[in-house]
This record gives structure tokens, C-alpha cells and sequence, in this order.
């Protein structure tokens, strides 16, 4: 028995007590297995999230409106030299040296560089599933993982420049306009159906170009307050803050009045298809601009409280979302 299984066959066929010398056949053999697995396994994780591309656009939105909020966390706690280097976190080494009295701050600041490689991941996910399962849509696949590793390299330059405020500000639009492009991209990818009936486009861009100006107007009203980078910045946009906030304010009751005539004329409208999702969109919408400007005003009314800053941006991500959505889903078929 033990013969049996300690003895191998020898090239004419007979056994033998010797192992045979590996050939260099026998590790083309084993490097071909090796090969076919490999190959194999690849094909089955394509395959995997070319079936979930749906789920990896939805992620993407996702992701992209959350690091709009931990890079507003890594702000508010003036977290942002917390690496003082890019893309380094320290000059010469990748992780932050954690002292028992300043963890918090490289902390923090690394935590949101590590959330990059998530985006990068569910970026990379969309590029292959859409590319792999819509080829009219392939190259708009890669517009968020371009976006990510542009933003990765702005967020960079932002540190080595100490946070100054007209670096911190392109920083945050890039990614509001990252979270639009996202839900435009997800809603495409879905062939989500759009509004029935005459259209509006002129009437959209304007609303379009009024948002850009509120973001544009928000950007320079943090720039020239206490949060525009880090709390001991001395860098502040020169600006009158009151005034520049009273101009950002000014520019969401004109979004309010555009909006609301814009209402009134799809009022009875509703998607081509089955499922109408036109009401829903400009619903959403308009409960998101109304909650953002609340808390608007309320953190310009009591001071700028940091925990009320953070909850605006989580209003950004939602209201550049909510926009997105109702401007694809208005559109008219004709117009698209
Ligand atoms: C649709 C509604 C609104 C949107 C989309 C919006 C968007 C923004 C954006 C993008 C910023 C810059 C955020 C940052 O850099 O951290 C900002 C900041 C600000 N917004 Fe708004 N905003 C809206 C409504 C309002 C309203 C009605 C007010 C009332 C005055 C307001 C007051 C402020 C103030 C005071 C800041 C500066 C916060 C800081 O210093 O960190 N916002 N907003």
C-alpha cells in the first residue's frame, strides 16, 4: 500500500521509487494551469459586476456625495494639515505618526485620503460594468474614475498650498459636480423615462446656470468666513462675508422663483411610459432647496456652528443630486 503511494510512473508508463525530475514541460504545465485559473476567475469578477453595473452607478452616487461631507469634516475640525505632505502623508512615509495628544487631526485627514481608494474602487466598477454592458455609454463610464484621480490630485496641491481658500473651493465644486454627473450617468445607464410633453430646455438651462451661481456664490462665502480652510488659516478670500452670504442667499430665492414658474408649467406632466417619475423629481427637489436654505439660514443666523456647516454639505451632495435628477427627468425626449 504504502508502495503504492510512494511510488510514481516513469515516463514508459512503469513505477518507480524516484520522483520524477520536474521537466521544463511540467512547469509549462503548471504555469498554464496557473493561467487558466487566474483567467477564469477575472472573467467572473467582470462578469460579477458587469450584472451589478446598475448597483456600482447608485454606489458611485453614493460615495461621491460622501466625501463631500468627510472632506467638510476634515475642515470643520481643522483636520486638514493633519498629513503636513501629499502624496505622502508625512515626508517620507505614507501613514501619519499618531502622538497621543495630536492622533485626532492625521487621523481624520488620513481617514479621507484612505476613503479615495473606496472611490476609486466603485469608480473602477462603473468604468467596466458600463463599458462591458453599453458600449454607447463606454467613455462616460470613466468620467468618475478620471474625476476621482483629479480630485486626488487637487486635494493634493490643496495641502502643499496650506488650504489656501481658491484651492479649498475648486476642491469642493469638482466633487459637487461629480455627484451631478453621477446621477445623470446612473439615470442614462437605467434609460429612466423622461418627461412627455413640450419643452422646457431653455427654461431648464437658465435653472442649470442658476444653480452653478448658488455653488459658485456658497464656495466664496465659506472662503471668506472662519471655515474657508483650516482654523489657524490666515488666508481668507477678501470679501465681506455678510455680503457675499446675502448675495449666495439672494441667488437661491431667485433659483426659488425660476423653479417654482418652472412647476407650473409641468404640473400635469408625467414620464413617458408606465411609471411616471417627473412629479416625484421636482418634488424631491423642491423639499431639498427648501431644507438646504433653511439650514442656511440658520447657520448664518447663529454663528456658522460647525456640526450645522456639515449638515449644509450633506444638503449640497442631496440638492446637486435632486437637481441632476429632475433636470434629466423634465427633459423631453426630443431635447435629450
Ligand atoms: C439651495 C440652497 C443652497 C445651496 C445649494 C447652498 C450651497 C452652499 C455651498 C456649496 C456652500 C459652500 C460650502 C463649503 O464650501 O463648505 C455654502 C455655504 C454657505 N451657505 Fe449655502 N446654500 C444654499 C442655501 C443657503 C441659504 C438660503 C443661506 C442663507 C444665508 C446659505 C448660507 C450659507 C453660508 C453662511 C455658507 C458659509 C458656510 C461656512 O462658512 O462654512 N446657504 N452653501
Amino acid at each position: 500500500m504504502a508502495d503504492a503511494i510512494l511510488t510514481w510512473a516513469d515516463g514508459r508508463g512503469r513505477r518507480t521509487l524516484v520522483p520524477p525530475a520536474p521537466t521544463r514541460n511540467y512547469y509549462g504545465r503548471v504555469l498554464t494551469r496557473l493561467m487558466t485559473s487566474l483567467r477564469r476567475a477575472l472573467i467572473w469578477v467582470l462578469d460579477w459586476i458587469t450584472r451589478h453595473a446598475r448597483g456600482f452607478t447608485i454606489a458611485n452616487i453614493l460615495t461621491q456625495a460622501g466625501i463631500i461631507v468627510t472632506g467638510g469634516v476634515v475642515r470643520l475640525t481643522g483636520s486638514g494639515l493633519g498629513c503636513s505632505s501629499w502624496p505622502q502623508c508625512e515626508p517620507g512615509r505614507f501613514t501619519p505618526e499618531f502622538h497621543p495628544e495630536t492622533w485626532f487631526h492625521p487621523a481624520v485627514e488620513f481617514g479621507n485620503r484612505m476613503l479615495t481608494f473606496v472611490l476609486a474602487i466603485v469608480a473602477l466598477g462603473v468604468a467596466i460594468g458600463i463599458w462591458r454592458s453599453r458600449s454607447a455609454l463606454k467613455w462616460w463610464g470613466l468620467v468618475p474614475g478620471i474625476g476621482v484621480i483629479l480630485q486626488a490630485v487637487v486635494g493634493g496641491i490643496t495641502v502643499l498650498v496650506e488650504l489656501h481658500p481658491l484651492l479649498v473651493a475648486p476642491h469642493l465644486l469638482l466633487s459637487t459636480a461629480l455627484v451631478w454627473y453621477s446621477v445623470w450617468l446612473a439615470l442614462t445607464y437605467r434609460r429612466a423615462p423622461r418627461r412627455a410633453g413640450t419643452s422646457i430646455i431653455w427654461h431648464q438651462r437658465a435653472l442649470a446656470l442658476n444653480v452653478a451661481v448658488i455653488l459658485f456664490l456658497g464656495a466664496l462665502t465659506t472662503g471668506a468666513g472662519p471655515h474657508s480652510g483650516d482654523a489657524e488659516a490666515t488666508e481668507r478670500l477678501a470679501l465681506d462675508p455678510e455680503l457675499i452670504a446675502r448675495a449666495h442667499a439672494a441667488s437661491v430665492w431667485l433659483f426659488l422663483a425660476l423653479f417654482a414658474l418652472l412647476v407650473w408649467r409641468v404640473r400635469r406632466d408625467a414620464s413617458e411610459g408606465a411609471r411616471d417619475e417627473v412629479r416625484r423629481a421636482w418634488v424631491v427637489l423642491a423639499v431639498v432647496t427648501l431644507a438646504q436654505g433653511v439650514i442656511g439660514y440658520i447657520q448664518y443666523f447663529t454663528g456658522l456652528p460647525e456640526w450645522l456647516v456639515a449638515l449644509h454639505l450633506v444638503g449640497l451632495g442631496a440638492f446637486a443630486a435632486a437637481h441632476s435628477a429632475s433636470h434629466f427627468l423634465l427633459k423631453t425626449s426630443r431635447t435629450a
